[in-house]
């Protein structure tokens, strides 16, 4: 299972890349845009935080595959390190797809929201899949179910293309992509806390601390 993050707030990575085992960072035209910062200053900060061997992925704004291609190129040589294009699903998209994977660059196709989707962007070489599950939930779609028959698809197919859910509102739709074998979520800060917080953990801790304070006070076990 892989953890990404999908934000391009560099206070938000530090933390989360220095308390969770994360595999990397995703962002889209919008979580850019909502720093309201240099483009090339923000994504160069977010590679110098999480180094070069965590996965980057950083979308293209370009709408034919020329274009597609010429800007992964670019991004890929001033970004560096583990860096992915994330391409939205579409004939264009799909087009610079094939032609990147000649190139060696690292694509994920997105904005997906169907498992036909999904199927071809696999067929034309994409690393990864990025299924929106809260936006289909939105629309009473069943997101995970959506990425569960993606999962089950690949698998069939025997394609080398991993699913990165996106798009989630909640830990609960987090937990239902892994039971169904999704490969790896990209969740904001928040969602990465929530999935590991619970109130009965910290009713635990609280009565660890109470037992032990009854007899050894505030002194830690190195303090004995
Ligand atoms: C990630 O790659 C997606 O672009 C993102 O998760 C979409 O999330 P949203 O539905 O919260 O905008």
């Amino acid at each position: 299972m892989l953890y990404l993050l999908d934000t391009a707030n560099l206070e938000a990575i530090k933390h989360c890349n220095e308390y969770y085992p994360l595999s990397g960072v995703t962002t889209n035209p919008s979580i850019i845009s909502a720093e309201n910062t240099d483009f090339w200053e923000l994504v160069t900060g977010i590679r110098k935080i999480i180094g070069d061997e965590k996965m980057l992925h950083v979308q293209t704004t370009q709408k034919t595959a020329a274009a597609i291609v010429k800007e992964a190129k670019l991004l890929k040589e001033r970004i560096g390190g583990n860096f992915y294009v994330k391409i939205p699903i579409g004939e264009e998209g799909i087009k610079a797809t094939m032609e990147l994977k000649k190139l060696g660059i690292g694509v994920t196709v997105t904005a997906i929201f169907t498992p036909a989707q999904a199927l071809i962007a696999a067929k034309a070489g994409a690393d990864f899949v990025a299924p929106y599950v809260n936006r289909l939930d939105n629309i009473i779609g069943d997101g995970c179910d959506v990425a569960a028959e993606i999962v089950s698809q690949l698998k069939i197919f025997g394609y080398d293309c991993k699913v990165l859910v996106a798009s989630f509102k909640n830990a609960e739709q987090v937990h239902k992509c892994a039971s169904v074998g999704c490969h790896s979520v990209t969740v904001s800060a928040g969602i990465l806390k929530t999935v590991i917080s619970h109130p009965m953990t910290d009713a635990a801790i609280q009565g660890f601390d109470r037992d032990w304070a009854a007899i050894y006070g505030d002194k830690t076990i190195m303090e004995l």
